[in-house]
């Protein structure tokens, strides 16, 4: 006999990384989202709660991205039970820390779970793409992979599919701090540039390869250097209030680099240690305290597990 019900931790993340637009993202241990799924008899998804949101979310269930999501797998599975969907929000939204995507991962994880597992946990990634894209109106991948797989993880290609999980190098910290304001996904994809000039696009895919070189080598230097952005970050941080300073703040204070998580308004600074990221933490809070902005602060290592499911206190990994 399966079980009836489980629930199930999602990670926040990380996307695009400077500059890895819609191609790369890494999880992080904290913050993150619970489903709570319960199998019924009659064969549709419902909402039962959701929690932790102030009321913002859409409790339709055609529109809110756990359901979503876990309707498209069950779509895919032939619908062999329904379920009742109960939404733990455990961290900010319109934040650029891969809100809708937690949501999204936990849910299919756990209706994998709850199906016996008869898909990978790489092959669930289709289903949370297309929850992305009622969330935010765009189906990009670079929350939702990392989310679902743990780690750095590459969108090689949209068509067909192709995820390259990357190397974490050991050591590697994060400090991302979320600035009380709130950018819309949709909004600061509105404001990017349609067309590249090459000499950018140079720029960015330098970068980009030698940041998965980086990855690869373990070499800090070379990440360093590789964390630029020459084609969302001029326009976003437009979007930010202190971002400049905030960015400097986290360079002096011994950041390997520094720039905008996902859509933003959230920052990420990458650190050689937790101790450097503690200390870049607490002065990139410091420079959106003095540009008007409370914020708070997420100190991690990188996620490499991906989702877990939660038994009391204990976690465990399930699927394959
Ligand atoms: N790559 C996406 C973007 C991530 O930057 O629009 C959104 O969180």
């Amino acid at each position: 006999m399966g079980r009836d019900s489980v629930s199930v931790f999602a990670p926040a993340t990380v996307a695009n990384v400077a500059s890895g637009f819609d191609v790369l993202g890494f999880a992080l241990e904290r913050p993150g989202d619970t489903v709570v799924l319960r199998k019924t008899t009659e064969k549709r998804v419902a909402i039962l709660a959701v929690e932790g949101d102030d009321g913002q979310l859409p409790r339709d269930p055609d529109k809110n991205t756990a359901s979503v999501a876990a309707r498209n797998f069950l779509e895919a599975i032939g619908f062999p039970f329904g379920l009742e969907v109960t939404l733990r929000k455990q961290m900010p939204m319109s934040s650029g820390l891969g809100s809708s995507a937690a949501s999204s991962v936990a849910a299919v994880y756990a209706a994998n779970v709850l199906a016996g597992s008869p898909f990978t946990v790489r092959e669930l990634l289709p289903f949370t793409m297309k929850a992305e894209e009622v969330a935010c109106g765009s189906a990009h991948a670079d929350n939702v992979a990392p989310a679902l797989l743990g780690g750095f993880v590459l969108i090689r290609s949209y068509d067909p599919l192709d995820v390259v999980q990357l190397p974490v190098p050991s050591g590697l910290a994060v400090a991302t701090v979320h600035p009380h304001t709130e950018i819309k996904t949709e909004d600061a994809r509105r404001i990017l540039k349609k067309e590249l000039r090459l000499s950018d696009a140079v720029r960015q895919w330098g970068n980009l390869a030698a940041l998965v070189a980086a990855l690869y080598e373990g070499d800090l230097e070379l990440l360093s250097r590789s964390l630029q952005d020459v084609v969302a970050e001029p326009r976003r941080g437009l979007l930010i209030p202190g971002f400049a300073k905030v960015k400097e703040a986290a360079v002096e204070n011994g950041a390997l680099g520094c720039s905008i998580s996902g859509s933003g308004p959230s920052l990420f600074s990458l650190c050689a240690s937790m101790e450097k990221a503690q200390n870049v933490g607490t002065a990139m809070q410091q420079a959106f305290a003095e540009a008007g902005l409370d914020s708070d602060i997420y100190l991690s290592q990188i996620n490499e597990t991906g989702p877990v499911i939660l038994e009391g206190q204990s976690q465990e990994r399930g699927g394959r």
